[in-house]
């Protein structure tokens, strides 16, 4: 998507905010609440900042104590010392490791 006219209202900073943005939503402890993630962080960052209790520990990948399950959209890891390929397939991630793909993406940590 290319935007051409310059905008004097501001309007072309929105577009763009919403370019580079995940709308998520995370069910936790029974709880399904919908936040932004911008997409320049880790999706724990993003649900840590937006007052989401996600576990977590060592914040590198290594632990496993922020895994959660995939229900919808697409994200990359950028390390996995944790996770299996069964793991992988079953829609587990770590958040604390967790780069977004898709635009929208729902995620479970009651579920896995
Ligand atoms: S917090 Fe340790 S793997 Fe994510």
């Amino acid at each position: 998507m290319e935007i051409e006219k310059e905008p004097t209202d501001g309007s072309d900073l929105t577009i763009k905010d919403q370019m580079n943005k995940t709308t998520v939503q995370v069910t936790i402890n029974g709880t399904t609440s919908t936040i932004t993630w911008e997409q320049n962080i880790y999706l724990l960052d993003a649900l840590l900042d937006a007052g989401i209790t996600a576990p977590y520990s060592c914040g590198r990948g290594n632990c496993g104590t922020c895994v959660c399950k995939v229900e919808d959209g697409e994200i990359r890891l950028r390390r996995n010392f944790i996770l299996t390929e069964t793991h992988l397939e079953e829609g587990l991630i770590l958040t604390c490791v967790a780069t977004p793909v898709s635009k929208r993406l729902t995620i479970n940590y009651d579920q896995f």
